[in-house]
């Protein structure tokens, strides 16, 4: 089969850091499904583990989380899932990615993609959608219906991938939702998501907020170096609030005061977790993207993808690694086709 893989982690500007290889059809252990993939998404972690280091890979490693497409074969004892299915699923970091043209995951991570959107439109929302569930309704004190009745929730880096639909599943739980964007092509992005407010992460926070009538916030996630609005972040929260997060610190954090004064709950995401260590409730992100297609399908959340590439090669994975790299873009990029 094809994919696109690496051997050495090199710079994205080195035509080998990304290459066109071909490899075995990788055969499905009991829980997996394999499936033939149709599209999928870029994320800032693809990037991450790529990132330069003098380790090399044989065979090459296939990198990719996002996907969407058809189930093709399925393992033994597979319950959930037959052939034909089309899916989505951010799959599990410590295996081959999606970046290849049949992948096997395991049916627990996976759901039937939402009926109205295509492939590309449905690899856009599945890593980022279940970043932003489990923080928001499973690690965070809040409800996915009426939890943020009442609340001020500030959303750092809104217009991002995990932003952009934070900001869509923060409104339907009932808050009002603050975004912060820096440039005017994201402030209109995370108007369309639904904020209700949008202040520039580049200025002060409390003097904007102030203007628009806000003193504190009764929660906040930071989609950007946690230890970045840490401070502003302490002061900004009430008592009893919440703060998510979910990207490591570049310097170390002081949880004691204002933090330990106003008794605010810290909270970490991480993904990737539950696949990882195969935790008992693995299945629960099966069920939260099940749940994610029903929404948009009712027309109550919608597709975040921006910009799609096409065919699935190593020169476009290489420019979309590009792109991510920036730190700019806006809402989601996929690649399909092959
Ligand atoms: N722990 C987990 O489970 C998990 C899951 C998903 C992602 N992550 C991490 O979360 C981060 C965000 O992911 P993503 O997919 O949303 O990234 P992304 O789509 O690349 O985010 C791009 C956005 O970040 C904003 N931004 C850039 N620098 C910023 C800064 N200094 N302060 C505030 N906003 C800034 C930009 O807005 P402007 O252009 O308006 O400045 C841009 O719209 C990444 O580090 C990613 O690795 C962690």
């Amino acid at each position: 089969m094809k994919a696109v893989a690496l051997t050495r982690y090199l710079p994205i500007t080195d035509p080998e850091s990304l290459l066109d290889v071909e490899l075995p059809m990788p055969a499905p252990g009991p829980r997996d499904l394999r499936v033939k993939v149709e599209a999928v998404a870029l994320n800032p972690v693809d990037t991450k583990v790529r990132s330069p280091k003098p380790q090399v890979e044989h065979p090459p490693r296939v990198l990719g989380y996002d996907a969407a497409g058809v189930v093709e074969t399925l393992g033994s004892e597979v319950t959930g899932f037959k052939p034909g299915d089309a899916v989505y699923y951010a799959g599990d970091v410590t295996r081959p990615g999606s970046n290849a043209q049949f992948q096997l995951v395991d049916e627990r991570l996976v759901a039937l993609k939402p009926a109205s959107l295509d492939f590309a439109q449905s690899a856009a929302l599945p890593l980022t959608a279940i970043t932003a569930w489990e923080l928001l309704f499973q690690r965070m004190p809040y409800a996915p219906e009426g939890g943020g009745v009442g609340k001020t929730l500030l959303v750092i880096a809104g217009a991002g991938g995990v932003g952009s639909i934070a900001i869509q599943l923060a409104k339907l739980a009932g808050f009002e939702v603050v975004a912060t964007a820096s440039r005017a092509e994201t402030i209109d992005w995370c108007w369309k998501m639904g904020a209700d407010g949008v202040v520039n992460h580049r200025e002060p926070l409390a003097s904007q907020l102030k203007a628009l009538g806000i003193e504190h916030i009764d929660a906040a996630l930071n989609f950007a170096d946690t230890a970045l609005y840490w401070q502003e972040l302490g002061e900004l929260l009430a008592p009893l609030g919440h703060v998510g997060l979910i990207v490591e610190p570049s310097a170390p954090l002081n949880i004691g005061d204002p933090y330990k004064a106003k008794c605010i709950g810290i909270h970490w995401e991480m993904m990737f977790a539950r696949p990882r260590f195969r935790t008992a409730d693995m299945g629960e992100q099966g069920r939260i993207l099940a749940r994610v297609a029903e929404l948009i399908d009712a027309g109550k959340l919608q597709s975040t993808l921006t910009e799609t590439l096409s065919p699935i090669n190593a020169t476009n994975l290489r420019e979309a690694h590009r792109r991510l790299e920036s730190g700019r873009t806006i809402g989601k990029l996929a690649v399909q086709g092959w």
